[in-house]
C-alpha cells in the first residue's frame, strides 16, 4: 500500500514547520474518520496563518491585469504587480473579448443547458472548433469546459488495455490523472522517462517495443509549466517515428506564446501537422476557460463519445464560447502582443540572469526564480506581498524542496516600470536572504 506522507502524525505534530501538502494525503492517524485528515491540514492552515506563510487563494477584487486589485489579509486593498497570471496577452480583460461574451450571452442565455452529444452543441461552438482546428493545422478539434477535462478526456478516452503511454516526468497534473484513469480503468502501461531527456526516452521505447502488445503513446507538455522550458519536439518525433508510436503535445503555455504566428510548439519547430493530438487550454493565452484538442477527423469524432469530460459533462458557457472566439482572431491578427510578450521575456530572463538568480533554463513566459527552501519561499513571497508585487510561490510537493521557487508568469502588457520594481524587490530580498 502506498504511504502518502513523510512524517507519521505524532512527528508531524512536532515538526509542522516542515510539513507539506503530501503528508496530508493520507496521514497516520488512529482516527478512522473520514474527515479526520480535515482536522490535520486545518492545524498546518493555522500555523501557516501564525508565521505569515499562506500565501493561497488571495482574493481578486478585479480584472486580472498586469496591475490588480488584490484584498490582502488584513482587508486593506493593493494595487499590485501581477506576475502570477497565465493570462499572457490579458485577454480576458479585452474591450472586444468581452463585448463578444455580452453578445453570446445575449443571443444565447448564461448556459449551454446540456452535454454536447445531447442538446448541448451551439453554432459558437462549432465555429470556435472550427477556428481552433485550422489554427492548430489540424483536420478537426473539440472543446471542453477546462484543460484538465480535455486532458483526462483525451487520454482515457482513447489508452485500453494493451497500450503503453510514455509521459515525459514533469507532465502536467491533468495528463498525470488521465494516465492513471486508463491504468485504473483498462490496465493501461504508465511510464515516465526523465525530463526532455531523449537517451531516457529510446530506452522506455525499447522496452515498449518488446513488451507492448498494443500502440504507445508519448505524451509530452509542449512549454512545462513549472520551468518554462520547451520539448525537443523534433528529436520526439524521430524518436516516435523509429519506434512507430504516436505522440500527443499538450500546448497550454505554448498557445500564442511560441511559433512566428503564436500556433505553438509544433510551429516554433516548423513540425505543424506532425503530430497526432494536438491538445491545450483555452484559460491561459486565450485568457478565457475552456480545454481542447486537435487531431485527425475520425479520432476526434471517436473521443466526442468516449472521452467522459465531454460525454457526462454540460458543453462550455455560450458567453465563453463567444469570447474564445474574438480572443483567438485577435491573437491571430496582432502580432504586437506577442512582440511585446516576448521583449518582456528576454529582458526579464537577461537581467535576472545578471543579478545571480537561477532561472533553471525558462525559455519562455515563466520564470522560476529558484529558492531551494519551502519556508524561505514562501517567506519571499509574503515580502515581495508587502512590496505590492503578486508571485506565486512553488514548493514542495509540487517541485522537490531543493527547486522550491518563486514562479514569475509575465503578460505582454507589463509595462518596464512594472519589470524594474519587480527586479529591484527580487534583489532586495535576493542579498537579504542570501539567495543571491
Ligand atoms: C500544462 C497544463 N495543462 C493543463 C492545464 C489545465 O488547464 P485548465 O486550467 O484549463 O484546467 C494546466 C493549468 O492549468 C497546465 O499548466
Amino acid at each position: 500500500m502506498l504511504k502518502h506522507q513523510e512524517y507519521t502524525y505524532e512527528e508531524l505534530d512536532s515538526n509542522i514547520a516542515n510539513a507539506s501538502l503530501v503528508d496530508y494525503l493520507e496521514p497516520e492517524t488512529t482516527s478512522k474518520h473520514l474527515f479526520a485528515k480535515a482536522d490535520l491540514l486545518d492545524k498546518w492552515g493555522i500555523y501557516l496563518n501564525q508565521t505569515n506563510q499562506n500565501l493561497f487563494r488571495r482574493v481578486i477584487l478585479g480584472p486580472c491585469s498586469h496591475r490588480t486589485l488584490v484584498k490582502d489579509f488584513n482587508g486593506l486593498v493593493r494595487n499590485m504587480i501581477m506576475m502570477g497570471s497565465n493570462s499572457y496577452f490579458e485577454l480576458n480583460n479585452h474591450p472586444e473579448v468581452k463585448l463578444a461574451a455580452l453578445k453570446a450571452i445575449e443571443k444565447y442565455g448564461a448556459g449551454s443547458g446540456s452535454v454536447p452529444l445531447l442538446a448541448g452543441t451551439l453554432d459558437i461552438h462549432q465555429e470556435l472548433e472550427a477556428k481552433l482546428a485550422a489554427f492548430k493545422s489540424c483536420e478537426s478539434a473539440m472543446v471542453f469546459s477546462s484543460g484538465f477535462q480535455s486532458n483526462y478526456s483525451i487520454i482515457t478516452g482513447i489508452l485500453r488495455s494493451n497500450d503503453y503511454v510514455i509521459n515525459d516526468m514533469l507532465n502536467h497534473a491533468s495528463i498525470v490523472e488521465g494516465c492513471k484513469g486508463a491504468q485504473a480503468k483498462f490496465g493501461t502501461k504508465v511510464e515516465f522517462f526523465a525530463h526532455n531527456n531523449m537517451k531516457n526516452l529510446r530506452q522506455k521505447l525499447e522496452k515498449a517495443a518488446h513488451d507492448c502488445t498494443g500502440d504507445k503513446l508519448i505524451i509530452v507538455d509542449g512549454v512545462f509549466s513549472m520551468d518554462g522550458d520547451i520539448a525537443p519536439l523534433p528529436e520526439i518525433l524521430t524518436l516516435a517515428k523509429e519506434y512507430n508510436a504516436k505522440v500527443m503535445i499538450d500546448e497550454a503555455h505554448a498557445t500564442g506564446v511560441l511559433g512566428k504566428n503564436g500556433r505553438g510548439t509544433p510551429e516554433h519547430f516548423g513540425v505543424e501537422g506532425e503530430i497526432d493530438l494536438v491538445a491545450g487550454t483555452l484559460s491561459k493565452g486565450l485568457g478565457v476557460v475552456g480545454g481542447f484538442v486537435a487531431g485527425k477527423r475520425e479520432v476526434i469524432q471517436y473521443l466526442r463519445f468516449y472521452g467522459p469530460g465531454y460525454v457526462f459533462s454540460t458543453s462550455m458557457t455560450p458567453g465563453d464560447a463567444g469570447a474564445l472566439i474574438k480572443a483567438l482572431e485577435i491573437l491571430e491578427k496582432d502580432a504586437n502582443l506577442r512582440a511585446q510578450l516576448w521583449r518582456n521575456i528576454n529582458y526579464m530572463q537577461k537581467e535576472l540572469t545578471n543579478l545571480g538568480f537561477n532561472i533553471n533554463g525558462s525559455e519562455t513566459a515563466i520564470i522560476p526564480v529558484i529558492i531551494g527552501d519551502d519556508t524561505l519561499t514562501r517567506l519571499m513571497t509574503y515580502e515581495l506581498h508587502k512590496m505590492d508585487i503578486f508571485v506565486n510561490p512553488v514548493t514542495y510537493p509540487a517541485v522537490s524542496r531543493k527547486r522550491s521557487r518563486l514562479r514569475l508568469s509575465l503578460m505582454a502588457t507589463h509595462t518596464m516600470e512594472d519589470l524594474d520594481q519587480t527586479l529591484s524587490a527580487l534583489e532586495l530580498l535576493g542579498k537579504k536572504y542570501g539567495v543571491i
